[in-house]
């Protein structure tokens, strides 16, 4: 099973894993100040709900989920509008990834969703949040609920006539045998391809609505996207339980050898690489100490600075899209340089030549180094401002940077320029952009980061590239990441 952190050695005794966590944060690898083990998808406790954690839960929920899923939970906040696919609605309760024949979530299916995020859309990953948080959004969230969660005895389908209901029980797999495979072709075509497409692109009935009217797609299954975790026995129960909501059926007739030879024959359909490169993790960036800064953006010195590569979550989804970030950083003691390398396949002048719309980067700096700010433009609670820097190229070849700050959606500022001198250098090449950013490390305005050697500091990246219909669309995220100044 893929796990992030420590959860995997789950034998260690909790006080170890803890000490352990200490040292994970010394070496830099999925650390954030938490008293308790964070990074992990499953929960190794089980939390009941109490009226502490409610309370815990709504804080938490107003401050990073309301600007998308409302402050009722019905999928409505000021972000839902520029975003597609749309927010769950928490009161109608359609959740997508169950573990049941119910069509209703498990405490458990609903925790793992929210430490995992759903790739395939921009909901979050949030395994940064320490596991109690995360059992008191659970309950939180299933407090919105118009209808209770419910659930019939575990009975599982002996034939095709048979109603099936409670927990989805995965029977032993078995092989993947040549005639198992032939064997999940048939199946496929006769219970899939109408939907998914013979090529298994995606390219059947195209026209579809979820259960709140809104146009979605059967999936492309080549592309390696699991809202649901992509790990063989979840995917197992996404072909047995459907995904509620969406036009997804569930297959209780699969039950069975049927539903393994599927499973692996989906799986057969993406690589493990196209799995990999949709989690959105938290991982850390380290800025370099050198003598002297490279000077352009082809200078060799970034080619042996390690890179960290991370994911993009596109806004509004669309097929053309930049879908991995690349950064690296350098500081010299007086400034520092960050580089953002992504695919796009716009010209010089960063537009592709049937296009208007030009490509832009962004860096969003968190002003303290204890919080993180809610993801888009921060927040206005105590530790929620962000400072942004912006780059854009010239219609001339003159790049222009620009740095901003904000307290939360539609409050971005522009902040005068000032001693601190940013500035940003730009490459095309090969259908790829490396831009650079520059500016001294330290700064004396509140509303500005000021980076000081051996710090940690919470960062944002977003991507704007050209191949979507309008700016809004086009533009794709990565999660909170820490960006480490070496000593
Ligand atoms: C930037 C917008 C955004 C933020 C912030 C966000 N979500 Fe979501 N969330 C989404 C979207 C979009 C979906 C639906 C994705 C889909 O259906 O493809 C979703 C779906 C969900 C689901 C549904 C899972 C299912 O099985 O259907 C849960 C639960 C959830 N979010 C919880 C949270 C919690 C808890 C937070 C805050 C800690 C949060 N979300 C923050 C956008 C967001
Ligand atoms: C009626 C149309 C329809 C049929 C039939 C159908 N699917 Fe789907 N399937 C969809 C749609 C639509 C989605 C995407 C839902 C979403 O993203 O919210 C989907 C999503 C999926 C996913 C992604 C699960 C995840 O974790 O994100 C898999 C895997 C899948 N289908 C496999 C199958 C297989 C195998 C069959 C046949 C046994 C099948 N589907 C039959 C419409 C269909």
């Amino acid at each position: 099973m893929k796990e992030h952190g420590l959860a995997q050695f789950k034998w260690i005794p909790d006080s170890t894993r803890r000490v352990l966590l200490l040292f994970s944060c010394l070496w830099g690898v999925g650390c954030f100040r938490a008293s308790e083990p964070t990074g992990n998808l499953n929960p190794t406790t089980n939390l009941a709900a109490s009226p502490e954690l409610l309370a815990l839960g709504k804080s938490s929920f107003e401050k990073n989920c309301a600007p998308c899923h409302g402050l009722q939970g019905d999928g409505k906040g000021p972000v839902a509008d520029r975003i597609f696919p749309k927010p769950r609605n928490f009161v109608r309760a359609n959740y997508r990834i169950v573990s049941t024949w119910d069509y209703q979530p498990t405490d458990e299916d609903i925790f793992r969703t929210i430490s995992r995020g759903m790739p395939g859309s921009v909901m979050p990953s949030w395994a940064h949040l320490p596991q109690k948080t995360r059992w008191a959004l659970v309950h939180y969230v299933k407090s919105f609920a118009r209808m209770p969660f419910e659930f019939g005895p575990d009975h599982q389908p002996k034939d095709i006539t048979d109603q099936p209901s409670g927990m989805i029980v995965i029977p032993p797999e078995p092989p993947y045998t040549e005639q198992a495979q032939a064997h999940a072709k048939q199946l496929y075509s006769i219970n899939c391809a109408s939907c998914h497409g013979v090529t298994a692109k995606g390219d059947g009935a195209q026209k579809q609505e979820d259960s709140e009217g809104f146009p979605t797609r059967p999936r492309d299954l080549t592309a390696g996207l699991f809202k649901g975790s992509p790990e063989p026995r979840e995917v197992y129960k996404r072909l047995m339980g459907g995904l509620p909501g969406s036009p997804m059926p569930s297959h209780p007739h699969l039950y069975g050898n049927d539903g393994w030879d599927l499973v692996h024959f989906v799986r057969s359909l993406s690589s493990e690489e196209q799995r990999q490169r949709v989690e959105a993790k938290h991982q850390q960036i380290i800025a370099t100490r050198v003598t002297q800064l490279p000077a352009k953006p082809e200078d060799p010195l970034w080619d042996s600075t390690p890179a960290v590569e991370l994911s993009l979550l596109p806004l509004w989804w669309h097929d053309q899209r930049p879908e991995i970030l690349t950064v690296r950083a350098l500081h010299d003691g007086n400034e520092i340089a960050i580089q953002l390398g992504w695919t796009d396949a716009a010209g010089q002048n960063g537009t592709t030549p049937t296009q208007i719309l030009p490509a832009s980067a962004a860096i969003q700096f968190a002003l303290s180094a204890k919080e993180q700010p809610f993801l888009v433009m921060g927040d206005n609670t105590v530790g929620g401002q962000v400072n942004l820097w912006m780059w854009k190229p010239g219609a001339d070849g003159q790049d222009s940077a620009s740095d901003w700050t904000a307290r939360g959606f539609d409050t971005l500022t522009e902040l005068s320029q000032d001693s601190v001198g940013l500035s940003a250098t730009t490459r095309h090449e090969a259908e790829a952009y490396r831009v650079i950013f520059r500016r001294l490390l330290k700064s004396k305005e509140s509303s500005r980061v000021t980076f000081e050697p051996g710090a940690n500091i919470p960062v944002a990246f977003v991507v704007w590239d050209s191949g979507a219909e309008d700016r809004e669309k086009a533009e794709s995220m990565t999660i909170w990441q820490d960006l480490r100044i070496a000593p």
